[in-house]
């Protein structure tokens, strides 16, 4: 059964708008039409000069990151009936926090500055070694909270600490630190914890929360945020703890046959 929604979308041109406004189109949908869908509907049949990102169209790529009805999420596997008030309307618009380049097309130069800041690639030793790593199924399961990350800025732009200091490195940046430190073939987990444990980095977190709310992925950036304020604070122990833990962890091989 086809429904009619309308989408107030608020739009910026800066090159021609003294400042943002709201526009509303009307838009045929079924039960099975996204929120992108609807936004690529009204770019093709109402007004091309409507901007905004999108790629992979499966909640892969991160790219189409906008703020539905007040909250941050990603628009490619929103259901837009999912998203309708009473009125059968709801609002998109940018990233909050983040210029704006066109209508919802933020400048993200500040969030990509924050994630190379602090190193987000392996680091192996020179040297193969003897013996393969081994990780603890707890260690495991924050290896995944952090690489199932998209990085599409979602947590990053519903932080309020961002709001008031581009300086603080950000939930997205520091899941990814989180990462590394805990990984064991990464070698420098010191220079790591000593690039995050700052004002600008994990002590900055002021537990909002907003992070975990905004994230499509469901991930919980706060927590590891928190444990990387806590490996902070006995950063020295960090390395020496993680070689007796290779030590004392059973490889596959060494488990005894019953
Ligand atoms: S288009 Fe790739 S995450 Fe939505």
């Amino acid at each position: 059964m086809t429904q009619t929604a309308t989408i107030k979308i608020r739009r910026f041109n800066p090159d021609i708008d003294k400042k943002p406004y709201w526009q509303s189109f009307e838009v045929d949908m079924t039960p099975e039409t996204t929120v992108l869908s609807a936004l690529e509907n009204i770019k093709a049949n109402q007004d091309g000069s409507l901007t905004f990102r999108r790629s992979c169209r499966h909640a892969i790529c991160g790219s189409c990151a906008m703020m539905i009805n007040r909250r941050n999420t990603l628009v490619c596997n929103k259901p837009l009936a999912d998203t309708l008030n009473k009125k059968g309307e709801v609002t998109i618009e940018p990233l909050p926090y983040l210029p704006v380049i066109k209508d919802l097309v933020v400048d993200r130069t500040v969030f990509w500055e924050q994630y190379e800041r602090v190193k987000p690639w392996l680091v192996p030793p020179t040297e193969t070694p003897a013996k393969e790593f081994r990780v603890m199924p707890a260690e495991v399961a924050a290896l995944e909270n952090a690489e199932t990350c998209i990085m599409c800025g979602a947590c990053y732009s519903a932080c309020p600490v961002v709001a008031g200091n581009k300086r603080y490195i950000g939930p997205h940046a520091l899941l990814k630190a989180l990462l590394r430190v805990i990984d064991p073939r990464d070698t420098i987990p010191e220079e790591r914890l000593k690039i995050v444990s700052t004002t600008d980095g994990s002590y900055r977190c002021h537990m909002v929360l907003n992070c975990i709310d905004a994230c499509p992925k469901g991930l919980d950036p706060a927590k590891a945020i928190a444990r990387l304020a806590n490996l902070g604070l006995r950063m020295n122990g960090v390395v020496t703890e993680r070689e007796q833990r290779q030590q004392t962890l059973i490889a596959v091989d060494e488990i005894p046959v019953q």
